[in-house]
This record gives structure tokens, C-alpha cells and sequence, in this order.
């Protein structure tokens, strides 16, 4: 079976942003690790074109809507590679294939007898593209997450029957592991707690969506037409474009990653209409918190959001990567501000990181003809191979867990003791005595033999990185064979070349 892991579509009104950037930064790194772990990895992403939203951002732009979504569709491709995003499958929901896969659906859940038409009337967030639930003052009241007014709704749509799937969604979400974090899960199980209602899933006043088949002017709502994109997407570069074949080849996804605004579709809509159309649930919800920018809001209207495309042109990806997993707990909010990204860059990557490298190449160079020693008796129970196998084991522990900010840490914790033991040893006054020879090639050789351990430990999270680390130390990442066997203690090659050092990261100024 593969390993599935989803991104939300993206909404194409803009291009991407830090928000969208962070997401699909977490599903690459832990795409990167499965494959890595030797598993069959289907990555999914892209994007979601339809609906109100997109269709008036076109006429606002007096643009076609296809041609809008074209242009937003190839921005975010552009900016995927330009990440360097391992993605196995880009969705777009404008495509003919994925609208064959919604309409196949619908036929299903109206089989089950799911589907009726009634009156829908309420409060709506374009924004959002959701109803919100009867807030006070509704005229006057914006939405909380777009800061918009929302709109009076009275038009007669098509109905899922959500009320009906009451106790099963109450037994799916209640299952241990099927949303995290925990606080996000406890809010789930309380607004299912207060009664599921059927919830409207066509629209008569948008015409850029699809059409229901058989009822004039209806279009899909855009989150039911939006999460079939996670199946849709499965069957792109395929032959066979059934439901029945696509489920069949490799679902229900292991993980849908999002942002926590958007929990409710995913863990509880969205199994609904699964179950309703006779497929298997999805085995995780995974809501990640939101990024504010120096502890506010990120909004075009308060003029600090963050341009992906700058911080990447300014710092390069693997500082933004690490900024975003190590210093943000995966589920909890988290705060992009400057001066914390170049002090975390500067201290984590070029000093303790990057300094162990140089300084330990540097003087293996110096002492041993410009290589590492060789004639080193490997011993599995020396402090530093002691202590790297417990780190690998704390990493696998987190990194299973999607605790990515843990087995960050877990790496960089090896490098400040790798630090410390060369500090403590002091091979430079140990060299000055003839007969100490052979302990100093002894300790240099477990330095940056710890130091292999952290560059292969990095490959998930910082490719670049990991690749720089590997050419300093002389050693070769065998792709072909498991990457798990490569952790184990001992396995950096004596008497190789090292070339001559250079920093694998510059430090950052502060401006
Ligand atoms: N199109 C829907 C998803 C459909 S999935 C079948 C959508 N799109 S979105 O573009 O508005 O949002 C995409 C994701 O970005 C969501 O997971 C949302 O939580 C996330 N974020 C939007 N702003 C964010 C931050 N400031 N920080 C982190 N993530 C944020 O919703």
C-alpha cells in the first residue's frame, strides 16, 4: 500500500503565501521521509478553482475564469519547483477528469439517498465559502478570518443528508489518532456534540463550477466538488479514470495536512460523504495552527504579508524550511518575525552545525594529509556513537509521530554535545604529545562520523543542506540502498579526501 498524503487545494484568488508555502514545506519533509523509510509515496497537492470566490476575483480582473485559473494554476506549479516540492500529483479542479470523478460521486451518495432539494438560508463568507452558524448581528458581523461582511443567502439548493451519519462520524472522530492535534479533536467531538445538520451542497447564483447533472443552473458547492480533488488526483497520469478503479489503486489517504479553519470539512463533511458513497474514510486529520508575522495577522490590508517569493530569493529554501519545522510545533500557532529567523539561521545552522563541520574538517585535514584518519577502531559504545543512536531513535520516534519540530531538535541537540565533547577532549592539545596520535584520530573521527549522522538525519527536512554536509565529509548518500541502514555508527570511510572547508551556510545580516 502507498503512503497518502495530501496538501488542501489551494483557493487560486492569489498567488501562494506563507501559509500555503508552510503546509506544503511540512508534506514534502514528511514525503521525503517516507520515502526515505523505503515506503511507496503518493504527495498530492494543487489546487481548487471553483466557486464564487475564484469566479468573482476573474470578472474583478475582467478575465474568463479558466484563463484566470490557468494563469494562478501555473504560479503555484512555478513556485512548487521553485521550492523544490517533491509532489508525486498536482490536482486542478477545473479539469474535465476530475469532474468525471464528481459526477461519479454524486451518483453514489444520490444512490445511498442522500441527496434532496431544499431551501437554504443563512449568512455566507465568500471568503470562506462556508454558511456561518447564525451570528449575532449577522448584518454587521464580518467574518472573523476574512474580515469581510457576509452575505444574506435564501435560494433553494440541493441537500446531503449529514444529520443521518450522526453516530458514525461520532465514532470516527472519537478514534485516538484520527485528528490531531488533541486540543483541534476536542473541538471537533463538541460541535458534532450539539447535533449534525444537513448542509446544502449546490448553488444556484454560480455558474463557475460544475454542473450537477440533471438540474438546470445547479452547480456543486465548491468543497463538495474540492475534496473529491484528493481521489481525482489519483487517477492523473493514468489510463483508467473510474471512481471504482481509482479508490481501488491506492486509498484512503493516510494523512490530509491543513490548516485548522478548514477542520470541520475534512473531519466531518468530508467522511460523511465518504461513508455515504460506500469508501473508506481518511486515516488522519492533521490541523496545523496559523502563522502570524511579528504577532500580528498576515493581511494584504495591513501590508506585512509575507512574499514567499522575496524570503526565498533573500535566505534561500533550506533556512525558510528550518525556520518553519523547527521553531513552529506542528498543530500550534506559529510567529514569523525576522530577527528570530537570522538569530535561529545564524546560532542552529551556521554556528553550532556548520561550525562543527568546518572546524573538525579543518583539522582533520591539518593532521591526517588531508583526510579522514584512518587505522580508527570502530567501537558501537564510544560516547559519540552512544549518544547518535539514541538520537536517531528520539528522531524515528517524533518524525512518526509528525512531531517534525522534536526531531528537529533531536538533531540539533546532537550537534551542541558533538560540540561539546570536542570542546571537553581538546584534540588540538592532545595532537602537541606523539603518542597521542592515535586517540586524537580516535576523536576526530567520532566527530565527524556524529556529523555524517546529522546530515543524513537533515535529508528529510534540509536536502540542501544534507547534500553540503555529505561533499564536506567525503561521504556518498546511497540512494539506492535503505537510508536507515545508513545511520548505522561507523560507516564514514577512512583515509578519504576531504576538500577543503567551506561554510555550508551563510551567516545572515539582521537589517
Ligand atoms: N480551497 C480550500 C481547501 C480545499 S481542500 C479540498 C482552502 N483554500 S485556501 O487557499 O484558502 O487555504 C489553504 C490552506 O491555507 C488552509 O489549510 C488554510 O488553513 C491555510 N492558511 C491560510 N492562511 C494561513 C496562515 N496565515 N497560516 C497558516 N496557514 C494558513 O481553504
Amino acid at each position: 500500500m502507498s503512503f497518502v498524503i495530501t496538501t488542501p487545494l489551494y483557493y487560486v484568488n492569489d498567488k501562494p503565501h506563507l501559509g500555503s508555502i508552510y503546509t506544503t514545506i511540512i508534506c514534502d519533509s514528511i514525503a521525503r521521509y517516507k520515502r526515505l523509510l523505503g515506503e511507496e509515496v503518493v504527495f498530492i497537492t494543487g489546487v481548487d478553482e471553483h466557486g464564487l470566490k475564484i469566479q468573482r476575483t476573474a470578472n474583478e480582473n475582467d478575465i474568463d475564469p479558466q484563463i484566470h485559473c490557468d494563469k494562478i494554476s501555473n504560479i503555484f506549479i512555478d513556485n512548487w519547483k521553485e521550492w523544490d516540492i517533491t509532489y508525486d500529483k498536482f490536482i486542478r479542479t477545473s479539469s474535465k477528469h476530475h469532474e468525471s470523478i464528481v459526477n461519479e460521486f454524486y451518483g453514489r451518495v444520490k444512490k445511498s439517498d442522500d441527496i434532496y432539494m431544499g431551501v437554504q438560508k443563512g449568512w455566507y463568507c465568500v471568503g470562506c465559502e462556508e454558511f456561518k452558524d447564525n451570528p449575532e448581528n449577522s448584518s454587521t458581523y464580518k467574518c472573523p478570518i476574512h474580515q469581510k461582511n457576509l452575505e444574506w443567502r435564501n435560494e433553494e439548493n440541493l441537500f446531503f443528508r449529514l444529520s443521518k451519519y450522526q453516530s458514525q462520524i461520532e465514532e470516527i472522530i472519537n478514534r485516538p489518532t484520527f485528528i490531531e492535534p488533541k486540543e483541534r479533536r476536542n473541538e471537533i467531538i463538541n460541535f458534532v456534540s450539539k447535533g449534525l445538520k444537513d448542509f446544502s451542497i449546490s448553488r444556484t447564483n454560480v455558474s463557475w463550477g460544475i454542473s450537477v447533472p440533471g438540474i438546470d443552473k445547479h452547480t456543486f458547492y465548491v468543497w463538495f466538488d474540492a475534496l473529491l480533488g484528493y481521489i481525482s488526483a489519483l487517477n492523473l497520469n493514468t489510463k483508467e479514470h473510474s471512481l471504482r478503479k481509482t479508490i481501488n489503486r491506492s486509498w484512503p489517504a493516510d494523512i490530509h495536512l491543513i490548516g485548522k479553519d478548514i477542520l470541520r470539512f475534512h473531519a466531518v463533511y468530508w467522511p460523511a460523504m465518504l461513508i455515504s458513497a460506500g469508501i473508506e474514510v481518511p486515516k488522519k486529520v492533521f490541523g496545523h495552527g496559523f502563522l502570524t508575522r511579528e504577532g500580528q495577522k498576515m493581511g494584504k490590508s495591513l501590508g506585512n504579508v509575507l512574499d514567499p517569493k522575496l524570503l526565498l530569493s533573500k535566505y534561500g529554501r533550506d533556512p525558510v524550511r528550518w525556520y518553519l519545522i523547527k521553531d513552529i510545533s506542528l498543530g500550534n500557532d506559529g510567529d514569523f518575525q525576522d530577527k528570530r529567523f537570522v538569530d535561529i539561521i545564524n546560532n542552529d545552522l551556521a554556528n553550532t552545525i556548520g561550525n562543527l563541520l568546518n572546524r573538525t574538517s579543518a583539522m582533520s585535514r591539518k593532521w591526517f594529509e588531508n583526510k579522514v584518519p584512518n587505522n580508527v577502531k570502530i567501537t558501537e559504545t564510544s560516547e559519540l556513537a552512544s549518544l547518535s543512536k539514541i538520537t536517531v531513535d528520539k528522531y524515528i520516534n517524533n518524525f512518526n509521530c509528525y512531531k517534525l519540530d522534536s526531531a528537529s531538535t533531536d538533531i540539533l541537540n546532537l550537534a551542541i554535545k558533538t560540540n561539546l565533547y570536542l570542546n571537553d577532549k581538546q584534540p588540538w592539545i592532545l595532537i602537541k604529545q606523539e603518542s597521542n596520535i592515535q586517540l586524537v584520530k580516535e576523536i576526530i573521527y567520532d566527530v565527524l562520523e556524529s556529523t555524517r549522522i546529522i546530515g543524513l538525519l537533515l535529508l528529510p527536512l534540509l536536502p540542501e543542506l544534507s547534500a553540503k554536509i555529505d561533499a564536506q565529509l567525503g561521504f556518498k548518500y546511497k540512494k539506492e540502498s535503505p537510508w536507515q541502514n545508513q545511520l548505522k555508527w561507523g560507516l564514514l570511510n577512512q583515509n578519504v579526501e576531504l576538500p577543503n572547508p567551506k561554510p555550508i551556510i551563510n551567516k545572515l545580516e539582521y537589517e
